[in-house]
């Protein structure tokens, strides 16, 4: 199964491929949260990257295309991955195609989760991440059992560099532009699939896995 999950910052990209990944035992391969690790580990490439990402921009598709590249040819991810948060641009998207050519394969299935503004902002303004394992939290909706507290590895729990309100602001913005095009790739391509963000966690997961068994 090689899937990717698409949608605007905050529609819950990152926490359904948890769960996806957890479900069907498949690796899942967000470039945001490798790009947060990065920086959290002192690596040159995060700290650069991370210059783009706290203002609410995109990182190059160079350096994004390359980071996928490496992943992509591990072993792991021969056979199924979930992609989150990439590809976000049309040139991304190609190279994402020629990746996957290469290898004689291609996505099975691109999912969109849709959200309104509103709800978007307010499931950033509240959330909160793990720095050791990346776990997500939200205080109103999926609060840690201990405040400040990883429930899933004890890490500490701290609010990300591009949660401000200018920083969101931006990076819907840039979703408009850059990001929401590829809708219109993947739906000639015939692979894309809309899912209704705006319902609690486990009714989205539910619609995802409608679309994930209709597949096989
Ligand atoms: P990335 O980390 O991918 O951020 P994003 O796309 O802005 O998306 P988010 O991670 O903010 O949201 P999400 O959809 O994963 O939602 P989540 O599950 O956390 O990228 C960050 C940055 O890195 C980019 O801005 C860019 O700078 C750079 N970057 C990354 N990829 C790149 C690329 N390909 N090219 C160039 N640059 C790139 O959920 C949000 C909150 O809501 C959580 O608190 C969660 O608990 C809660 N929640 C989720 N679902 C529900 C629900 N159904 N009901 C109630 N609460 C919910
Ligand atoms: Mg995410
Ligand atoms: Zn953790």
């Amino acid at each position: 199964m090689k899937i990717l999950v698409m949608g605007p910052p905050g529609a819950g990209k990152g926490s359904q491929s948890a769960k996806i990944m957890e479900h069907y035992d498949i690796p899942s391969i967000s470039t945001g949260q490798m790009f947060r690790d990065a920086y959290n580990n002192n690596e040159k490439i995060g700290i650069e990257a991370m210059k783009y990402i706290e203002n609410g921009n995109l990182v190059s598709d160079e350096i994004t295309n390359e980071i996928v590249r490496l992943r992509l040819n591990k072993e792991d991810t021969l056979d199924s991955f979930i992609l989150d948060g990439y590809p976000r641009t049309v040139a991304q998207a190609e190279a994402l195609d020629d990746m996957l050519e290469e290898r004689g394969t291609k996505l099975d299935a691109v999912i969109n989760i849709l959200s309104s503004h509103d709800v978007l902002f307010e499931r950033m303004e509240k959330r909160r991440v793990c720095k050791d394992c990346g776990a997500t939290y939200h205080l109103k909706f999926k609060p840690p059992v201990k405040e400040g507290v990883c429930d899933v590895c004890g890490g500490e729990l701290y609010q990300r560099q591009d949660d401000t309100f200018e920083s969101v602001k931006r990076r819907l913005e840039i979703y408009e532009d850059k990001t929401k095009p590829l809708l219109d790739y993947y739906e000639k391509k015939g692979t894309l699939y809309q899912v209704n963000g705006m319902q609690s966690f486990d009714n989205v997961y539910k619609d995802i896995v409608l679309v994930l068994e209709d597949l096989s």
